[in-house]
């Protein structure tokens, strides 16, 4: 599975973290930046994994910011993306099942690292159920398109 993996520099350490247990579990990752702790602007990398995963270059992404939340709404304004902030595994794996989510966003200022870990690997891992879930997941697809048609 290929996985865009991005932070800002309040998400950096966490990143760092995990960065080397993803690889042992066999994901093909694709570190985006940010590549330090010196101040960046959140957008810049969320866009980056965002419209990666939009053009099928990676399967999934993960953003860690400060919070997750800008990292968040910032991975939500590209086209055909469902990002979540999950800090628990439930929400992770019902993200996946449910909504089929294909990018999750974490704080760093809000989770540790044995927690984060485990959650990224509920997410990575788990499948999307289908069924009447997909029904669901096409209306929020048409809300999208309808949104793209009354800017045109
Ligand atoms: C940076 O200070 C912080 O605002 C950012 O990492 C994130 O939490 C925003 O949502």
């Amino acid at each position: 599975m290929k996985v865009g993996i991005g932070s800002d520099h309040a998400g950096y350490r966490l990143k760092k973290l995990l960065l080397p247990m993803l690889e042992k579990e066999g994901f093909e990752l694709t570190d985006v930046g940010t590549y330090s702790e010196d101040s960046v602007d959140y957008p810049d990398f969320a866009v980056q994994v965002a419209k990666g995963v939009a053009s099928g270059e990676y399967d999934r992404g993960v953003l860690i910011c400060g919070t997750g939340l800008g990292m968040a709404i910032s991975a939500n304004k590209v086209s055909g993306i469902r990002a979540v902030t999950v800090h628990d595994t439930f929400s992770a794996e019902m993200a996946r099942r449910h909504n089929n989510a294909t990018v999750m966003t974490m704080g760093e200022r809000v989770i540790g690292p044995g927690l984060a870990a485990e959650i990224v690997k509920v997410f990575l891992t788990t499948e999307f159920e289908g069924g009447r879930h997909q029904r669901r997941v096409d209306k929020m697809t048409e809300i999208e398109r309808q949104n793209l048609d009354a800017t045109c």
